[in-house]
Order: C-alpha cells, then structure tokens, then sequence
C-alpha cells in the first residue's frame, strides 16, 4: 500500500515508518511538522531508503495534505501526529486542539475527497477517563479529564463521524502508556531513566501509586499494523500491554537496572486532574488475531539500556528548549519534594 503516516518523526510514529518499510509491501511519505518532539534523527537508518518520502509540514495545513495525497496517489493514511503530553497541555492547552481536533478534520476531508480505502486514527485509552475498577471496553462512554485526551477525544468523534455520514472507512487505535527507545524525555519512562542516568531526582507525582499499563513501543506499532490490514471499517480497537503497574514500581525497577539507589526518588506535587489508573479490555483486538509479545520487565530493560547507550540522542533534547520547560514544570516541585527511602 502507498501509506500516508503523519507524525512520522515522532516516538510511535518513527517506529511505525520502520516496521511498515519491512514488510516490503509498502511505501511510506511521512509528514511531520518537525515541533519540539519530532526528530529525523529517528529515522536516520531509512533516510534515502526507495519506498520512503519525508516531507516537512503541518496536518493543519489542507493544501499541504491534499497535493500529498494526490501526488503520492496515497491509499492509506495513518495518523499519529498530535500534541500528546498532558503535563503541557495543562499549562498551554491552545495547540493541543488545533492538531488534535482540527488537523484531524482537515486529514479526513483530504483523504476522504482523494478516495483514500483506509484510515487509521491513532488514539489513546485516556479518552476514557481515569477507570478505578474494571478495564475500558471500546463502546465505553468517553470521559476525558486533560485538555490532552478532551482534544484526543475530540479527533476520535471527528472520525467517527466520518464513518456515519460518509461510510468512509475509519478506524480508531486507544493504546495504552507506550514506553521504548526514541520517546522525548518529557514521558515518565524516558525522564526517569534519563534523569537516573545523571544522579539527578525522579519527580513522583502525589503518592505515586497512579497506575498504567505499560505497552512495548514495538507491540503498539504491529497492533497499528494489524489493524491497518484486518480491522473492520469503524471500528474502534483498544491496545494495551497487560502490564498494569504502579508508577512507584516502574520508578523501582528503572532505578534497579542502572544501579542507582532509591533516595534519588522524591515525591513531588501532583498533576492538577491526575488520572488515577487507566486499563482497557483488548479482547476485541485479540479476538482479530492480535496480542503483545514483549514482557515489560525485558522491554524495560532493554529500554533503560537503549537510553544508556545512545546519550548524544537524549542529551541534545536536554540541552535545548527541555531546560525551560523542566524548570517551569519541576524547578519548585523538586524544591518542595519529599524523599522517599524505601
Ligand atoms: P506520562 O508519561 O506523562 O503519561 P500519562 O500521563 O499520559 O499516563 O505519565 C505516566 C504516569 O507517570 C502518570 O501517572 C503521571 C506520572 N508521572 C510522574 O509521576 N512524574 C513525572 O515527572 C511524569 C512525567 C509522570
């Protein structure tokens, strides 16, 4: 297929450019805006590759899209474009909507003008809301509390719409936390392994016992895969790990691999809004012959030491515009924290 991903250069995005060029059936143009999280040194190893096309640009941007769609005689779209962080988007809610809500309108409108046959809309399970019991099911009724997953939330009705009025075939991904090598270090795992690295506090929000679950970067992008090729037009598929843990525990066990002591752990004012636990049922991704193949402890592992061992990749982020944003986002935080021993 000729894909269309958007958010290339991102974190999931960058991994899913390379899985999909494998499998050799497929050619990718990757359309990125390059903001502060997209990096092409991601795909450093498929620049110049014969079925890959970079172009820099924003999904906002309609006439930008619809020359790609049309010059590229694209067939598929998937995005995973958006602004994800929800820590920023409590302090600058702003641009979450514009790429979250209406670079996904201007997407659908393009590829579903051009004739696109598939499109896949790379969501996440906070759309569902903190879930203190029970796992969320994908017709379950969406209750996000960020102006990140409310944005989120926002695209996936877009899509959905998509399908009720038009018949144009949409699918909806809700992965779970996603962890692995390339994720900006403003993400819990990135930041604690980064900051362990360097001796440096790992900033625990509230009482730290907030729980996810933890999907492997690279299991993420076969389920996205799998959904592209065997999904049901409309549907919506949850992806998740089955790794549900404590943040205290994940913090534990990155501290455990580098050998660095608990006292570097500090509990820290909380996020305003904080989601206590997400977890979603996958039995209807599993049910399409679908489920994760990397155990957390080994995919955490191999995590930590991709970051040990690749410091000039997360150093420079460090170093640039990450400095304002730590301080404006942990500067008193870290002042006000309370070690914790145990
Ligand atoms: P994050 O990676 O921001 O993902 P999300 O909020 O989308 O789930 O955070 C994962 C969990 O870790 C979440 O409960 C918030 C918590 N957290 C911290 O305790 N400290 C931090 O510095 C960060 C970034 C996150």
């Amino acid at each position: 297929m000729r894909i269309l991903v958007t958010g290339g250069a991102g974190f999931i995005g960058s991994h899913l450019v390379r899985r999909l060029l494998a499998s050799e059936q497929d050619s990718v143009v990757n359309l990125d805006a390059l903001r502060y999280s997209g990096n092409l040194g991601n795909l450093a190893d498929v620049t110049g590759h014969a079925r890959y096309v970079f172009v820099q640009g924003d999904i906002c941007d309609a006439t930008t899209v619809e020359r790609i769609v049309r010059e590229h005689r694209i067939e598929a779209v998937i995005n995973c474009a958006a602004e994800t962080h929800v820590d920023r988007s409590i302090v600058e809610p702003g641009g979450f909507a514009r790429t979250d809500v209406v670079g996904t309108g201007v997407l659908l409108e393009e590829a579903r003008k051009a004739g696109v046959s598939r499109f896949v809309q790379v969501s996440t399970d906070e759309v569902y809301g903190s879930v203190e019991v029970g796992s969320s099911r994908e017709d379950d009724r969406l209750d996000p509390r960020s102006p990140y997953s409310a944005s989120k939330a926002g695209g996936d009705l877009l899509v959905r719409s998509y399908w009720a009025t038009y018949g144009f075939p949409v699918l909806i991904t809700r992965g779970s936390n996603t962890y692995g090598p390339n994720q900006y270090p403003e993400k819990f795992v990135p930041l604690f392994v980064t900051n362990a690295i360097d001796d440096q506090p790992l900033p625990l929000y509230g009482d730290g016992r907030y729980r996810r679950d933890w999907l492997s970067v690279f299991d993420h992008c076969g389920a996205i895969e799998h959904v592209l090729h065997h999904g049901e037009p409309g549907g919506i598929y949850n992806i998740g790990g089955g790794n549900e843990r404590e943040n205290i525990a994940v913090a534990g066990t990155i501290l455990n691999h580098l050998g660095k002591p608990p006292t570097l752990l500090r509990f820290v004012q909380d996020r305003p809004g904080h989601d206590r636990r997400y977890a979603v049922d996958c039995s209807r991704l599993r049910a399409l012959g679908w489920s994760p193949t990397v155990p957390f402890e080994t995919g955490l592992r191999a995590t930590v030491d991709w970051y040990r061992d690749h410091q000039e990749w997360w150093r420079k982020i460090k170093s640039g515009e990450f400095r304002a944003y730590y301080e404006q986002m942990y500067g008193k935080r870290l002042k006000d924290g309370i070690p914790c021993a145990s």
